[in-house]
């Protein structure tokens, strides 16, 4: 979508159209630069507006062609900012709704700026680990001053225009418009149309009574906070040179300078792939956008316990009533009296209001009975794992919920299609696998079963999209995606500890490469215990499956983690430390001498790559059986459920950075471990493909 140009009355309104954000893509900008070259050869225009269509000014780049080749084709952004700023005509960006990015930099080079109350102003760039790339660091210091415009930059966090309009000899806005934002864009420009000489940004100064003092105390302030992310630092670069600078366009020069440096780092790499990731997941190959959808108004949750006290909050704080049901009056009081503590706990800390929490609480109804569940459009089941308790849960489910009502378990082992088959509907079926503590947890995977209806499944999108949660699809398979994933990387922690390391060695090293947590710090979280339960019932399937015995060990002694004050680690009475167990590190030596084995100092490299890879080839069978439906949902899920760190992308963004073709030639070595599960390591078929055509995951 294009650009519009019109003249009213002597002013020209170029009015920016490429929807949903006015995504400066290269027919909106060909648009732009068309209405520019009209309004300077029309005698009878004298100034000339320019605004966007729709819900924003403009967002900035369009990210449907960020790394095609449209993104640069002319006029790109930075031709389309010298001809603003040198229209022998004054340019009037009337400012709305949103005005970011490339979009605000656009604007920056507009003589005069008009803007609507509540506009979102701002240049969100190190979010995607970036540096603004066309003027944004060296203009927007000269209208704001240098430190509200480095808060901004270092940030990528908007504000609003009235705010801005606010401060203090700011020289962003010269006009707020209260009203018909048009109107007032057009009036305003008809009375600075004769106004000579053209003011232009390019003439202010950026001024610091200390610039050295507080370019290095921003710069402090930033490393300690990025660790990780180079981005933020390259924007106190970028932001300094504008005072350090002779001219703008010197500033400009090192702005670029600073930009191509970043571009290709791998953490830059790493944060444009979960930031289109996270949009790629929503997207599934056969169900198309324009698929229709049910309507979700009512949804029952079944069982009020870990899990289901969770998955109901969502709902609440989306607005969405919902209908919980228990088997006992006491186990439903116990759930709603989790919620409301969960609530408590947010008002005394300051972030929800008291009236939203009672708002949200009277959208709550228990019930004991299933007939109350009759009118939902939605039931999400979260009763013990078990598939007789599953049964009877889906066969009561569908005698009871009306035609089209959607079915949903939350089961994390359980088959689906299975599951759905306990019913005479299993196109209604889905399974929505929260991560715990769910009210929290961004990932949502939904599985689809082998009925599951594409209309079944554009709607569980939806729905995730407003309970704001990351959703990503999974085939039917043992632990879906992520647990299936984690089995493999748990299995080489296992084996880690038999050979030579302590838990508190593993976790150490995984948590400087940038996880969240370790594995024996995580099962101490969640709790040994149900790793336990589902191997003992598991015990056939695994039997054949080599793995170490040092979890089954741990439990037996009752050791279950942070809720019995003894897991991997010790623990003290209320308190979340882990401090390394003796008794523990006796146990694995001691299990060790019965194995035989003469344990060897491992390094921090090689338990890195063991669980990591594991993840990583795991993934590829999980890719090539078309479980996932791309790299991308993969990495969303271990970025937004497992703390796998964000600056790496994902398992595979990283397998990615660090080379296919040496991943495999590492796995090779590790499967010439007689300790390890040599036929584990056997590269997936996918992995060793790509590696050999010198090809890559993402
Ligand atoms: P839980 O034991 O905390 O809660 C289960 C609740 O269901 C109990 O309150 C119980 O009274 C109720 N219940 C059992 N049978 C029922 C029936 N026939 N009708 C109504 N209510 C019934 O269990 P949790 O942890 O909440 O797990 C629930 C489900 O969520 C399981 O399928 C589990 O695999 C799954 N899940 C659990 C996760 C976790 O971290 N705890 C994570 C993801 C999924």
């Amino acid at each position: 979508m294009s650009a519009s140009y019109e003249v009213r009355d002597g002013i020209a309104v170029i009015t920016m159209n490429n929807p949903p954000v006015n995504g400066l893509g290269f027919a909106n900008r060909v648009g732009i630069a068309d209405g520019l070259g009209k309004a300077a050869a029309d005698p009878a225009v004298q100034a000339v507006v320019l605004t966007g269509a729709g819900r924003a000014f403009s967002a900035g780049a369009d990210i449907t062609e960020l790394d095609g080749p449209k993104a640069l084709a002319e006029p790109n952004l930075l031709t389309l900012i010298k001809m603003v700023e040198t229209s022998s005509k004054p340019v009037v960006a009337a400012i709305h709704s949103i005005c970011m990015g490339g979009g605000l930099e656009l604007a920056l080079a507009c003589q005069y700026r008009v803007a609507s109350p509540g506009a979102q102003i701002g240049l969100p760039e190190v979010k995607i680990g970036v540096i603004p790339g066309a003027g944004g660091t060296q203009r927007l210091p000269r209208v704001l001053g240098v430190e509200t415009a480095m808060n901004m930059i270092v940030t990528g966090e908007p504000v609003k225009s009235e705010l801005l309009a606010s401060l203090p000899g700011q020289k962003l806005i010269d006009k707020m418009i209260d009203g018909d934002l048009m109107a007032g864009a057009t009036a305003f420009a008809r009375g600075v149309a004769a106004v000579r000489p053209l003011p232009s940004v390019r003439d202010l100064k950026v001024k610091h009574p200390n610039p050295d003092a507080y370019v290095q105390f921003v710069r402090n302030m930033v490393k300690g906070m990025s660790k990780n992310f180079p981005a933020p630092l390259a924007c106190v670069e970028a932001v300094a040179a504008s005072l350090k600078a002779k001219t703008l366009d010197d500033g400009i020069a090192e702005e670029l300078r600073i930009f191509k440096g970043i571009l290709l780092s791998p953490e830059a790499r790493a944060l444009r792939h979960a930031f289109f990731g996270e949009r790629a997941a929503s997207k599934i190959p056969d169900v198309p956008e324009s698929t229709p959808q049910r309507e979700i108004k009512a949804v029952g949750v079944i069982g009020a316990g870990t899990m289901g006290g969770g998955i109901t909050m969502n709902f609440l704080n989306a607005g969405i009533p919902v209908t919980m049901l228990e088997m006992k009056q006491d186990a439903l009081d116990r759930g709603v009296a989790t919620i409301r503590k969960n609530y408590e706990a947010q008002v005394k800390k300051g972030k929800l209001k008291q009236d939203k929490y009672e708002q949200r609480m009277a959208l709550l109804t228990t019930t004991l009975s299933y007939d109350d569940l009759k009118a939902a459009d939605l039931i999400i089941e979260a009763v013990f794992e078990e598939i007789g308790v599953k049964e009877t849960v889906f066969k009561t489910l569908d005698a009871i919920a009306k035609p089209g009502a959607i079915l949903a378990s939350n089961t994390s082992t359980l088959d689906v299609n299975k599951i759905a088959h306990f019913t005479k509907r299993p196109q209604d079926v889905v399974g929505m696998h929260f991560f715990s503590p769910a009210n929290v947890m961004k990932l949502l995977e939904v599985v689809r079963g082998a009925d599951t209806a594409k209309d079944v499944l554009a709607t569980v999108m939806t729905v995730a999209k407003k309970i704001k949660k990351t959703a990503v699809v999974s085939g039917v398979c043992d632990g879906f995606i992520g647990n299936r994933m984690i089995e493999q990387y748990s299995r080489q922690a296992g084996f880690l500890l038999d050979e030579g390391c302590t838990p508190s060695q593993v976790d150490k090293a995984i948590e400087k490469f940038g996880f969240a947590m370790g594995p024996f710090r995580m099962g101490d979280l969640a709790g040994n215990d149900i790793g336990w339960a589902i191997r003992k019932r598991r015990a056939v399937e695994y039997a054949n499956l080599k793995y170490s015995k040092t979890a089954d060990l741990l439990c037996e002694l009752g050791r279950f983690g942070q809720k019995t004050q003894a897991g991997w680690y010790d623990y003290q009475a209320g308190k979340r430390d882990a401090i390394p167990s003796a008794v523990v590190e006796q146990m694995v030596v001691d299990h060790r001498k019965e194995l035989g084995i003469t344990p060897r100092k491992i390094s921090d490299e090689e338990i890195v790559q063991r669980l990591v890879y594991a993840l990583v080839n795991e993934a590829a069978h999980i890719l090539e059986e078309g479980i996932a439906n791309k790299a991308s949902d993969i990495d969303m899920i271990y970025l937004t459920g497992y703390g796998f760190p964000l600056f790496r992308g994902g398992p595979l963004c990283y397998a990615d950075t660090v080379g296919l073709y040496n991943v495999v030639l590492t796995m090779n070595r590790f499967a010439q471990n007689p300790l390890d599960d040599a036929a584990f390591w056997k590269p997936a078929p996918l992995l060793a493909k790509l590696a050999a055509e010198g090809k890559s995951f993402t």
